[in-house]
């Protein structure tokens, strides 16, 4: 059974990735943190297929333990659900010795994390990540958020779980595209944190597009623990963990043109990835061989590596939106660039021409 561990001092937790382990998630959280009482915080749809399973398997081990729901989509990620499952961890007598539990995606980790945190000053929070998103990026690391109508994860803070699990079965119940959208995260890792990594999705992408269970795992585990050693040494962003932004900056622009409706994050992350590498490559920081094996790892695992121009996107609106994005700094915007499969860095001075350029050969061209 892999367990990778991120390490916060008094505050490290385990990750537990194995199939068929959700059946165990009580006796896991009994060994990891002793809740006096847990509250579970899920959708209809996640609850509807591993519900049964989980509250199962929490009665098994003797921990009194209910659940609340919240609607599916990222608009449940609200101050005012917050507020609703605060109300119903009021109304089960929770504790500061009681637990929540997040079963779901990355919204259902953030809004449950963000409650967890501040619920009596802090509860204990346990991840059960059910996206492949969340499995290998979501659910590690502790940030917890929730959407603000004037822009997303506005209003959040650090809370570390105690424990996560993952089993990697429950992907076989998620639609494809989300499946995606989780992969173009663990490129990312691969391309600007580890080499080894890269290379082993490329080996075995063909078999983590079928869900192969040992692959999943192995492969999960591999992102985990990149994401735990970046975390490990830079817990609240004021440095290393920056560079997990890597398309992040190209990628959110083109969602936030796209009112969130064209693209999955993952999709847009892996044209932001595209973009990236295009500037690394302008400014000399990244071979063209290398910029080629990512966008050939991107195409195996089914992302888009083109957008289609018209519509929305435009070279002017895209960069209005990167000059609204929190990364600009005086005229200049912050990049996360790749300079060889493996490795990255902060830049904090891209010139916006530098910038308009990327995006102007990028719209055009074909790939
Ligand atoms: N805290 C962090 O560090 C961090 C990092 C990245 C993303 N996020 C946040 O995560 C969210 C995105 O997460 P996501 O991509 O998991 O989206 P999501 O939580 O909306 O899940 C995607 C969809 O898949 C469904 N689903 C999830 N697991 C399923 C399963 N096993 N079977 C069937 N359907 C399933 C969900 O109901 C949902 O419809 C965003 O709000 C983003 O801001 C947070
Ligand atoms: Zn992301």
């Amino acid at each position: 059974m892999p367990v990778v561990t991120v390490s916060l001092a008094d505050r490290s937790y385990p990750i537990v990735i194995e199939a068929g382990c959700l059946s165990r998630l009580g006796r896991l959280i009994a060994e990891h943190a002793r809740p006096h009482g847990v509250l579970v915080v899920s959708n209809p749809a996640i609850a509807d297929r591993y519900g049964e399973v989980v509250m199962g398997a929490l009665d098994e081990a003797g921990i009194r333990a209910s659940m609340t729901l919240v609607p599916a989509g990222d608009r449940a990620k609200s101050l005012r659900n917050a507020e609703r499952v605060i109300d119903r961890a009021v109304a089960e007598r929770l504790e500061r010795s009681s637990a929540i539990v997040a079963l779901g995606g990355g919204v259902i980790g953030d809004l449950a994390g963000f409650v967890a945190a501040i619920y009596l000053r802090g509860v204990s929070f346990i991840q059960v990540p059910t996206s492949l998103l969340a499995q290998v990026d979501a659910s590690v690391g502790g940030k917890t958020a929730v959407n603000h109508r004037a822009g997303k994860n506005l209003v959040g803070c650090f809370h570390q779980p105690r424990l996560v699990v993952i089993d990697p079965c429950v992907l076989e119940t998620l639609p494809k595209r989300e499946v995606g959208a989780g992969l173009a995260e663990m490129v990312k890792h691969g391309v600007i944190l580890d080499a080894d990594y890269f290379a082993r999705l490329e080996r075995g992408m063909p078999r983590l597009r079928t869900l192969d269970r040992d692959e999943l795992s192995e492969a999960i585990a591999g992102s985990c623990a990149l994401k735990a050693s970046v975390v490990a040494a830079d817990e609240r962003e004021t440095g290393r963990r920056a560079l997990l932004n890597y398309g992040h900056t190209f990628g959110h622009a083109l969602e936030t043109v796209t009112c969130y409706r064209r693209y999955k994050h993952g999709e847009a992350v892996a044209l932001g990835m595209e973009m990236a590498a295009m500037l690394s490559r302008d400014l000399g920081l990244l071979s063209q061989e290398d910029a080629l094996r990512q966008r050939q790892l991107l195409r195996a695992a089914g992302l888009p590596v083109a957008v289609k121009p018209g519509g929305q996107i435009s070279v002017d609106r895209l960069l209005a939106a990167m000059e609204h994005d929190k990364k600009v700094a005086r005229g200049r915007l912050r990049f996360v660039l790749a300079t060889r499969i493996g490795a990255g860095v902060v830049a904090d001075d891209i010139p916006i021409d530098a910038v308009r350029s990327v995006c102007r050969r990028f719209l055009e061209s074909e790939r």
